[in-house]
């Protein structure tokens, strides 16, 4: 067996930190993308030039060519908008011969989807803030065990009986519950008969493909989706989404198991956004905040939601780093925070009277910490071409180096856009064997 070559690559905030332009840049040198969990809850943005990519279930090493791109096992698929995201590469000249789906993957169906909407809308001003993809009901399907599987999709007459057996119960509890009109077993056998045609083929053992790959030395990045705080056992409960999101999850999600996964990078924007409701110690609600959103363009690939922005917290960072066993930091969007006379920055918090520097176990509290800020000049230089990090400003490296410390990881890519050539690696860094 060779040396493993791996990478896990993890949102160390609340999603949205950039993963997809991380991965998209990491993916030169890599072999093989895989995602590990999550579905089209996830909306990753990949640039260059003036190619602009929007995916939500495809991993993003698919606009290198030639790499071999995996949904894995711990991943809810909806077919329909797989079917439409393909379609869309396609008509962009994009080869998606190379993408292959776990047949232990669970399928969102359109029932779930329903569920998720109506779950929300009666849970009014308690509502989670959903994307509305039926995330939630699809993996609590398969903690059921009355989910489907993409290995259904190869096989239409397995998929009807099992669908004939499980809808009456998923429309009595729409119509007795929500007032839900429900759904026609012939018609969601009619919505669902292309789409399985077009995937059938793409349906594999994944985890055999990915670990003969691992066992012959090469590389193989797993791109996470959503962030550390949205995890399901280590988010600010209940406010997450409903799968595992931290690196340890790349194993169970793709079942290569442990020995597969060598090191993680936590993608970080150098401010903080959130989407959806929940807490958010340094969310900024005023001046600052909307500075953020309309700097960084912060609203939702997904949903198209404004995101509530705030200053980088090194709290949560320093938990995702411990969760996930971060290895190294990409920190993105520094150059959003060109033009800021201060840019501030949360080492502790004030909770219930006490200083705290961890993030409190009973997330419940968070709600009533006060984030303790250091305050550093800012700056007033583009830096969005800066190629190396003595490229940037005095004020911007300190602002960095302080931020490192804070989380107590080495910070190993800088982003300063979006496009792919705005991407600075650090020197010397364990990155080089991957882009070089
Ligand atoms: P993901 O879900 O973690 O992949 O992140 P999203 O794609 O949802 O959101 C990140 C957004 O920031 C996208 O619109 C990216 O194109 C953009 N982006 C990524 N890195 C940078 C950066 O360094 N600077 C700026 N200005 N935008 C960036
Ligand atoms: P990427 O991969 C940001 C949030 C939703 C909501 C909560 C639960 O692009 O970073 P869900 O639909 O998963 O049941 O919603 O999680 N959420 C995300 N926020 N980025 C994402 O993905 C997200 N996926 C889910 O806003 O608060
Ligand atoms: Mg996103």
């Amino acid at each position: 067996m060779k040396e493993i070559n791996s990478l896990v690559v993890v949102g160390a905030q609340w999603g949205d930190e950039g993963k997809g332009k991380v991965i998209d840049y990491l993916a030169a040198g890599a072999d093989t993308v895989t995602r590990f969990q999550g579905g089209n809850n996830a909306g990753h943005t990949v640039v260059y030039g003036a190619n602009i990519f929007k995916l939500h279930h495809v991993p993003s090493g698919i606009l290198n060519p030639g790499t071999l791109c995996l949904l894995g096992n711990g991943m809810v698929v909806n077919p329909l908008v797989l079917v439409r995201e393909l379609e869309e590469l396609e008509k962009r000249s994009i080869d998606t011969s190379n993408l292959f789906i776990s047949e232990k993957a669970h399928l969102i169906l359109t029932y779930h989807q329903a569920l998720d909407e109506e779950n929300e809308k009666r849970l009014g001003n308690d509502k989670i803030g959903t994307t509305g993809r039926g995330i939630g009901p699809a993996y609590a399907d398969k903690a059921l065990r009355r989910g489907l599987r993409a290995a259904e999709m190869v096989d239409f007459e397995l998929f009807s009986r099992r669908l004939a057996e499980i809808l009456p119960l998923q429309n009595l509890i729409l119509r007795e519950v929500y007032g839900h009109s429900g759904f026609n077993l012939e018609e969601m056998l009619d919505l669902y008969r292309p789409a399985f045609e077009r995937l059938a083929p793409m349906v594999s053992d994944t985890g055999l493909l990915l670990a003969r790959d691992l066992n012959s030395g090469k590389k193989v990045l797993f791109e996470g989706a959503q962030g550390a705080l949205l995890d399901i056992d280590h988010g600010t409960y209940p406010y997450v989404t409903s799968s595992s999101t931290v690196s340890a999850a790349a194993a169970s999600g793709t079942g290569i198991g442990m020995a597969g996964i060598r090191r993680a990078l936590g993608v970080l924007k150098a401010y903080t956004t959130r989407v959806g409701e929940g807490p958010f110690p340094t969310e900024e609600r005023e001046e600052a905040g909307d500075f953020l959103r309309e700097r960084g363009n912060e609203f939702g690939t997904t949903t198209g939601r404004p995101r509530r922005c705030g200053w980088f917290d090194a709290v949560i960072a320093r938990y995702a780093a411990r969760i996930n066993g971060l290895t190294g930091l990409a920190v993105t969007k520094l150059d959003v925070l060109s033009g800021l006379e201060t840019v501030n920055l949360a080492t502790s918090y004030r909770c219930g009277g006490s200083l705290i520097d961890e993030l409190p176990g009973n997330l419940d509290q968070l709600v009533h910490c006060e984030p303790v800020y250091e305050v550093f000049p800012g700056w007033d230089e583009d830096i969005s071409r800066a190629t190396q990090k003595s490229d940037l400003p005095g004020a911007a490296i300190s602002y960095l180096n302080a931020l490192e410390e804070a989380v107590g990881v080495k910070v190993e890519l800088i982003s300063v856009g979006p496009d792919r050539a705005q991407t600075i690696v650090t020197q010397p860094s364990t990155l080089n064997s991957w882009i070089g």
